[in-house]
């Protein structure tokens, strides 16, 4: 059903100084850098080996990531994996009654089609599935 592990979400308060700390500590480029108005943040992928790292920022207090660093702090965010057809998975964890966040894919970072997972249905995990732009 997952092809692989496409990245990792960390929720970061600010966005310029987080991008830099992954350059310069860990030596990980910035390759995008998007703002998903949708979703309330901004994005930055940092590239790590075939993966990335997602840095996600909030556009404002009043998001679901901004939400998330008042009761937790900046950390890991969400588990993201790769999938050939977001549709006919979505349909198919539908079947197998995964509790879904988004019934539907809705646009990510680099007009990918994306959907998040229920926490309860992962083991706590925030986890997005994610279908890459042909
Ligand atoms: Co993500």
């Amino acid at each position: 059903m997952f092809d692989g592990i496409d990245h990792l979400g960390i929720a970061v308060a600010e966005l310029d100084g987080a991008v830099a700390d992954y350059g310069e500590r860990f030596g990980m480029p910035l390759v995008h850098r998007e703002v998903l108005a949708e979703q309330g943040v901004e994005v930055a992928l940092l590239e790590i080996g075939h993966e990335h790292v997602e840095l996600v920022a909030p556009l404002s207090a009043d998001t679901t990531v901004g939400r998330f660093l008042a009761a937790r702090g900046p950390g890991l965010h969400h588990v993201a994996y790769r999938v050939a057809d977001i549709d006919a998975t979505l349909a198919e964890l539908a079947r197998r009654d995964v509790e879904l966040i988004d019934a539907r894919a809705r646009t990510g970072a680099r007009a990918s089609r994306v959907a998040f997972i229920h926490p309860r249905a992962t083991g706590g995990v925030l986890t997005e599935i994610v279908e890459s732009a042909a």
